[in-house]
């Protein structure tokens, strides 16, 4: 009997990147489960000078940050970008919006026409200026619906990270 084993799809897969920010590790974690399921890229942005590791010292640091809308600098860069079919861009909530050097993560490339997909986690504040801060940063991209997490639930948030880029994207994991 004749079967077809050769049921493979030879598609290309789509190329991703996962870009994110992390202080404490919560939103690294939902990084790394968007890669076990795109088998995406990570790039962590990362301040040249580091955030105190004091919690309520990088509280102060970041509201300074905030009210003089700064772009600390940051390290390294994404090579081809514009290679990426999907990027990802995750990161917590920090004072009710992003953490000022994802600002300036999104001001350093061309992002127009690029399909992102924002992640975020929060402490209780919920997505606040998260997702509409992203958006206006990221004028002329096609920004998808975002991903939200209590931080401390992300150990939890496997599948409705799965269902979230199925819904999004159409990729699944590799089974
Ligand atoms: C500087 C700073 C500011 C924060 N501001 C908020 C906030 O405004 N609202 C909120 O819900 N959580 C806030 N949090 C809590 C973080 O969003 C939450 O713990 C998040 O999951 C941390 O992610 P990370 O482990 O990837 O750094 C803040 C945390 C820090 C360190």
């Amino acid at each position: 009997m004749q079967q077809n084993v050769m049921s493979q799809n030879n598609s290309e897969k789509p190329k991703v990147l996962i870009a994110y920010f992390s202080w404490s590790g919560n939103t690294k974690q939902i990084a790394e489960q968007i890669k076990e399921v795109t088998g995406g890229d990570l790039f962590e942005i990362e301040a040249v000078k580091p955030y105190s590791s004091n919690y309520n010292t990088c509280v102060d640091e970041a509201k300074k940050e905030k009210e003089n809308n700064a772009r600390p600098a940051i390290k390294g860069k994404v090579n081809n970008i514009d290679d990426y079919d999907y990027i990802f861009i995750g990161y917590p909530n920090w004072w009710g919006t992003m953490p000022m050097p994802v600002f300036t993560f999104l001001g350093s490339y061309d992002l127009k026409g690029k399909t992102l997909l924002p992640f975020y986690t929060h402490g209780g504040g919920g997505v606040q200026q998260c997702y509409k801060d992203f958006v206006k940063q990221t004028t002329g991209s096609n920004v998808k619906e975002g991903f939200i997490a209590n931080g401390s639930s992300v150990g939890r948030a496997k599948p409705h990270v799965e269902k979230w880029i199925k819904d999004q994207t159409n990729i699944t994991a590799a089974k």
